[in-house]
């Protein structure tokens, strides 16, 4: 995939109308009061838009907010699939679930964060925001309501792409950076560049320098530290990795398929019987390769999933039963810290351990510290990895933290980016 795309700075946006997709998809609290408990994403999106307003364009602005369903058809059929039966599943239910998607808590911070107004349209397409798009002018900022409330985002209908790339008039651009929807080819982030000039904002141009140089051009050694809970989810980024990487270090709750797969016992542990044979060829194209791949040689054992579990430390693959591995041991620490050490770029994916509880939060912290001591480049993924070095207090001490989750891992897996593909080149 290409990662030289045109930016902002490429065009001449003044006095233009500029269709800004963001990923403004924010956590909020689950009291349905509408707070944002984590406003990282719209913080992340300032620069682009100050930078817009100041050229004095007139920025409309979008981004999809959770997982609307944009009919009552849908809403009832993914109510079915989660088991309610089909008296209690109203029309009155699925519009309350609408409400608390609606954009009105992003236009409240985004206005904060800006210090000035931002109007916010009633749809996304609509008669309000396409009245409200004529009317802007150059230096205002207008938000359209949740694209995922058009049945035809998440399908990229090319009539729904072409009705918002109208809503900046003939003379508009599109400016594309939600990083975290990337991996999307939806209406708003992919489908939209067949009728407007397309270009990346700074966000996305950041993820691309540092992601994409991470793995294009690595400064060596390259380490790559995998965790979390699944060899299923992570394979993608194995097998690309094992292409690219030096190192590959992996901890977690995916360490137990390994383990077990090498014949150990693993208790309790989380295992993905079905991935030992996986597991075993990737060890093996790994020697084949020349990478270093480094497993736990010791863990730290609960004998329950709870944070007051009793603990104690034992050799990998020799775990009894009735307990469960939650953390990498004291030795793996020493062993990861030092491969750490002596890297030229790091890129983390996934915690080492059960990081929410304080008694199998040490791989993970430890792995954060080495991390904010290296001179290397560190590099973390977004989602789990981005919460732990957040939550751990080692977020200014990172080259760069990823804001896309799925999209970021995704990139790691090599995968093409439609959100990034649709982009015209340098
Ligand atoms: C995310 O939260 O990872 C992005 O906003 C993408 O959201 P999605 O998984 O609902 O497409």
């Amino acid at each position: 995939m290409n990662y030289n795309k045109k930016t902002v700075r490429d065009v001449d946006v003044s006095g233009r109308k500029v269709l800004l997709r963001c990923d403004f998809n924010v956590p909020m609290a689950k009291d349905g009061s509408g707070v944002i408990t984590d406003d990282k994403r719209i913080r992340a999106a300032l620069p682009t838009i100050q930078y817009l307003l100041d050229q004095g364009a007139a920025v409309i602005a979008c981004s999809h907010m959770g997982k609307p369903a944009a009919t009552f058809d849908s809403y009832r059929k993914k109510q079915l699939e989660k088991g309610r039966d089909e008296a209690s599943i109203t029309e009155e239910k699925w519009k309350k679930s609408l409400a608390e998607l609606r954009m009105e808590p992003v236009a409240a911070r985004l206005s904060e964060l800006l210090g000035r107004p931002v109007i916010l349209a009633d749809d996304v397409v609509g008669p309000d925001a396409a009245a409200k798009a004529a009317a802007l002018k150059g230096g205002e900022i207008l938000l359209l309501q949740n694209t995922r409330f058009e049945k035809g985002e998440t399908k990229n209908d090319p009539e729904l792409a072409k009705k918002m790339a109208a809503l900046a008039g003939s003379d508009g651009v599109y400016v594309s950076d939600a990083f975290g929807a990337v991996h999307r080819a939806h209406a708003s982030t992919a489908g939209v560049a067949a009728y407007l000039p397309a270009v990346s904002g700074f966000l996305i141009q950041k993820e691309l320098d540092f992601i994409g140089g991470a793995l294009a051009n690595p400064k060596r050694p390259l380490v790559a530290i995998l965790g979390g809970s699944k060899v299923s989810s992570k394979i993608g980024v194995i097998n690309n990795l094992l292409e690219i990487a030096d190192t590959i270090i992996i901890g977690g709750g995916m360490a137990y398929t390994f383990s077990a797969a090498q014949g150990g016992t693993v208790g309790d542990s989380l295992l993905e019987a079905d991935w030992k044979d996986y597991a075993n060829d990737m060890v093996k194209k790994a020697a084949d390769k020349g990478v270093k791949l480094l497993l736990p040689v010791d863990t730290v054992i609960a004998d329950k999933f709870a944070p007051d579990a009793d603990s104690k430390v034992v050799k990998a693959g020799r775990i009894p039963d009735g307990w469960q591995g939650l953390d990498i041991g004291p030795e793996t620490v020493a062993l990861y810290c030092a491969a750490v050490a002596g890297a030229g770029t790091v890129i983390w994916n996934g915690p080492m351990g059960v990081f929410e509880f304080e008694k199998f939060a040490a791989g993970t912290k430890a792995v954060a510290e080495a991390l904010s001591k290296t001179s290397a480049i560190t590099i973390i993924g977004g989602g789990d990895s981005a919460a732990a070095v957040q939550q751990l207090g080692y977020a200014d001490k990172m080259t760069h933290i990823s804001t896309g989750g799925g999209a970021s891992l995704e990139f790691m897996e090599g995968k093409e980016l439609p959100g990034v593909a649709c982009l015209l080149d340098q």
